[in-house]
């Protein structure tokens, strides 16, 4: 399903000829507005540039054939059997987007407490996977490392007595970083926020030969309510219980940012991310500024479904939100983003060629 985006609001160029003025024009040498005066010149000057080798379009599949059902909560985003996942792909190796992500809605009789479905080396996202690069060898094919999609109770990792445990954690979430090597993944990144789960994984992967399999961290990722349609796309909203407030990070803290990106680093990340992304523009630009690492950020669900949402609705113009939503990111120091509006962004980046 395409979005609707409304009409385009007709902008035009400052008219050249000035009307009487009303009052005499004030002694100004040096005046800003002379580089904005017409778009040849506004382009001439622009700093940051948004092109599609900047995005990671995140994909959600559900079992079935020939399936496309709409996610209510993200308006234009449909959950995809394996077959039209691949379709998707397609798109995207059309599009020249570098990149897809993986996440899966999985049936609930296969989920239980432990998040078994992860090790399951025919599990969706693994049938994906292998669809994909079949297909579409040169696409990046990014996997999330977690355990909400599998586990009945939602969370990222096992629960004892209502505890996360950690250590115990990281040791399923290593063999699910595996499962999705050997099916074939490029980008391996834990959404987790386990601590010490990059090292155990980078160690994992050398050693069993995926020497060249990449790590994104989600190294500084929030407890965050932006996430809602996510849950929805991937059937764990119903059945969380309580929150992720004990390992994804605190919405007021900045410092502690760069304490887990720092850690991801050491440990190994290859490229490191923030996440929520419009509420926490201010992390991305502190973390690319001390680290100089490829800098990811992810525009989730809930911002896609504010834009596309009042789009949908006629209060905004969709396309315009969107594009400025992008270059916002561009401007912050982000190096990519992962975002639903991938496609719609390449083929907006398409016609300005
Ligand atoms: C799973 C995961 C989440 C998202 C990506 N991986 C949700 C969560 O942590 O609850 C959110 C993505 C989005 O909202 O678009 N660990």
């Amino acid at each position: 399903m395409a979005i609707k985006f409304g009409r385009p609001i007709e902008l035009r160029d400052a008219p050249k000829r000035q009307t009487a003025l009303a009052s005499p024009p004030l002694d100004l040498t040096i005046r800003p507005r002379r580089n904005r005066k017409a778009e040849w010149a506004r382009r001439l000057v622009r700093e940051n540039v948004l092109t599609t080798d900047d995005l990671i379009w995140p994909l959600f599949v559900v079992d079935g054939h020939n399936v496309r059902t709409p996610v209510a909560s993200m308006p234009g985003v449909d959950r995809l059997s394996v077959d039209q996942a691949v379709r998707d792909a397609e798109r995207a190796a059309k599009l020249n987007i570098p990149c897809i992500a993986l996440f899966p809605y999985t049936e609930a009789s296969l989920r239980d407490e432990q998040g078994s479905e992860a090790l399951n080396p025919d599990n969706l996202v693994c049938q994906s996977v292998r669809a994909i690069k079949k297909e579409f060898p040169d696409i990046g094919v990014l996997c999330d490392v977690a355990l909400d999609p599998f586990t009945s109770h939602g969370h990222d990792g096992l629960i004892e007595d209502g505890r996360i445990l950690n250590d115990e954690t990281v040791a399923v979430l290593v063999k699910q970083a595996l499962v999705q090597a050997e099916a074939g993944c490029d980008i391996i990144a834990p959404s987790d926020m386990m601590d010490g789960r990059v090292g155990a994984i980078r160690e994992a992967l050398d050693a069993e030969s995926f020497g060249d399999v990449q790590i994104m961290a989600y190294a500084a990722k929030y407890a965050s309510a932006f996430y809602g349609p996510f849950r929805d796309a991937i059937g764990s909203a119903k059945t969380l219980t309580g929150d992720k407030r004990t390992y994804q990070m605190d919405s007021a803290n900045s410092d502690e940012a760069l304490r887990e990106v720092e850690l991801d680093i050491a440990e190994g990340a290859d490229m490191v991310m923030v996440k929520p992304g419009m509420p926490y523009l201010d992390i991305v630009r502190r973390v690319k500024d001390t680290f100089a690492m490829p800098t990811f950020v992810y525009q989730v669900s809930g911002e896609y479904a504010m834009i596309a949402g009042a789009a949908r609705n006629g209060w905004i113009d969709g396309e315009r939100a969107m594009m400025e939503s992008l270059v916002g990111f561009k401007r912050a120091g982000a190096d990519g983003i992962l975002t639903y509006f991938a496609p719609q962004a390449a083929e907006k980046l398409r016609e300005r060629e």
